[in-house]
C-alpha cells in the first residue's frame, strides 16, 4: 500500500492584519451587526492592504506549509494555486508565486473553481502524485476578494474576506493521508454567482465600470438552498463509497460561507455541530481559501489528532462542489 500513499506533510495560512468588523460595515452600508450575525454568523473579516496581492499572501502561507513539511521550495515539482482574483490576468499567479519562492522548474498554474478550488486542487495534486511523475506538490488557495466586492452592495459586501491557505502533499507522508475525493460541477446555474465583466466576453470599459459590472454579484437565497443540498449529497456519496457513515467522522470542515449553511449541512448528515469546525465568525467567506485555512489553523492548534477522520466539503461558483476524505 505504501506506494499509493499520499499525505499532507505540512500546512500554513496567512490572514491580513487589517480587521473589518460588522460595526465598520454599519458605517458603510445600511446594515447592522445583529442582521449580519443572525443571517451569516460573521462578526469580522480580514482585508488585504493595496500592496498585498494574491501571490504575496500565497507566499507567506506557502513558506509556513513548506517549513512544517520540512520541504525546501526547490523540492516542489508541482504548484497548483486556486484563485479567481489573480494578481493580473496574465501570467498565472502561480508562476508569480513560484518566482517568489525561488523555484525555477515546477509546473505552476492557477485553478478556477471558486469556493471548491482547494478540493479541486487537492484531487488533481493527489492523482498527479499517484502517477509517479511528481513527488512533492504545493496545493493552495489565495483570494483577495476585497478587490471584487462592491462595497456599496449590502447583499454581498458583508460576506467576504481575504486570506490564503496552503498544504504540501507528498508521497508516504506520515500523516494526513488522502483517502478519496468526489468533485462535481453544473454550469447551467453559473449566473447565480458571477463577476460579469473583466474577461473576454465583457472587457472593462468606462460603461462597465459605471454599471459596476466588474464586481461579484450573487443570488443569495437560491445559492443557499443549493449549497446545503449539494454539500450534503457530496458528503454522503464520498462517505458511502468508502464504507463510512457520518458517525465515523471526527471533524467536518465545510466551506465557510455562512454559519446557517454549515449547521444545515451538519443536520442533513445527522452530525453534532460540535464536530463541525467553524471560523467564519472571525474571517468571513474567503472562497476556496476557507478550507485550507481551517485545516492549517486546526493543525497549528493541535486540534487534529492522529487517526482522526476528516471530511472537507465545499460548494461555490461555477457551480462547483466537492467532498474529500482524509485520515489525519
Ligand atoms: N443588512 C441588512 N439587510 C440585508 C442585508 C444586509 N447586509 N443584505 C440583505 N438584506 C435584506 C434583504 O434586502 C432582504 O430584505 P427584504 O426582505 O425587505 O427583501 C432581507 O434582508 C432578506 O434577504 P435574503 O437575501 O433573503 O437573506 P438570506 O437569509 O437569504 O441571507 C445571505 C442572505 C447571507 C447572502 C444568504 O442567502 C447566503 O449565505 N447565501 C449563500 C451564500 C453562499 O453560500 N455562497 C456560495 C459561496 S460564495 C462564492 O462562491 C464566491
Amino acid at each position: 500500500m505504501a506506494e499509493n500513499h499520499i499525505g499532507i506533510a505540512g500546512t500554513g495560512f496567512y490572514l491580513p492584519e487589517k480587521v473589518l468588523t460588522n460595526a465598520d460595515l454599519e458605517k458603510m452600508v445600511e446594515t447592522s451587526d445583529e442582521w449580519i450575525i443572525k443571517r451569516t454568523g460573521i462578526r469580522e473579516r480580514r482585508i488585504a492592504t493595496p500592496e498585498e496581492t494574491v501571490s504575496s499572501m500565497a507566499e507567506i502561507a506557502s513558506r509556513k506549509a513548506l517549513k512544517a513539511a520540512g520541504v525546501t521550495p526547490e523540492e516542489l515539482d508541482l504548484i497548483i494555486l486556486g484563485t479567481f482574483t489573480p494578481d493580473n490576468p496574465l501570467p498565472a499567479a502561480a508562476c508569480l508565486l513560484e518566482a517568489r519562492l525561488g523555484n525555477t522548474h515546477a509546473p505552476s498554474f492557477d485553478l478556477s473553481a471558486a469556493c471548491s478550488a482547494f478540493l479541486y486542487g487537492l484531487e488533481l495534486g493527489h492523482k498527479l502524485l499517484l502517477s509517479g511523475n511528481y513527488q512533492t506538490a504545493l496545493i493552495l488557495v489565495s483570494e483577495k476578494l476585497s478587490t471584487v466586492v462592491n462595497w456599496e452592495d449590502r447583499d454581498t459586501c458583508v460576506l467576504f474576506g481575504d486570506g490564503a491557505g496552503a498544504v504540501v502533499i507528498k508521497k508516504d507522508a506520515a500523516r494526513g493521508r488522502i483517502l478519496d475525493c468526489y468533485l462535481g460541477a453544473d454550469g447551467r446555474k453559473a449566473q447565480l454567482m458571477e463577476i460579469p465583466a473583466g474577461g473576454s466576453a465583457m472587457p472593462i470599459t468606462h460603461e462597465v465600470l459605471d454599471k459596476k459590472q466588474n464586481y461579484l454579484r450573487m443570488e443569495g437565497r437560491e445559492t443557499f438552498k443549493l449549497a446545503v443540498s449539494s454539500m450534503v449529497s457530496a458528503s454522503k456519496l464520498v462517505l458511502e463509497r468508502n464504507g463510512y457513515t457520518a458517525d465515523d467522522i471526527t471533524w467536518l470542515i465545510p466551506h465557510q460561507a455562512n454559519l446557517r449553511i454549515m449547521k444545515a449541512v451538519a443536520k442533513g448528515l445527522k452530525l453534532p455541530v460540535e464536530r463541525v469546525y467553524i471560523n467564519v465568525d472571525r474571517f468571513g467567506n474567503m472562497s476556496g481559501a476557507t478550507i485550507p485555512i481551517a485545516l492549517a489553523e486546526m493543525d497549528q492548534n493541535r486540534v487534529l489528532k492522529k487517526g482522526d477522520l476528516v471530511l472537507m466539503v465545499a460548494f461555490g461558483g461555477g457551480l462547483t462542489w466537492g467532498a474529500s476524505l482524509i485520515r489525519w
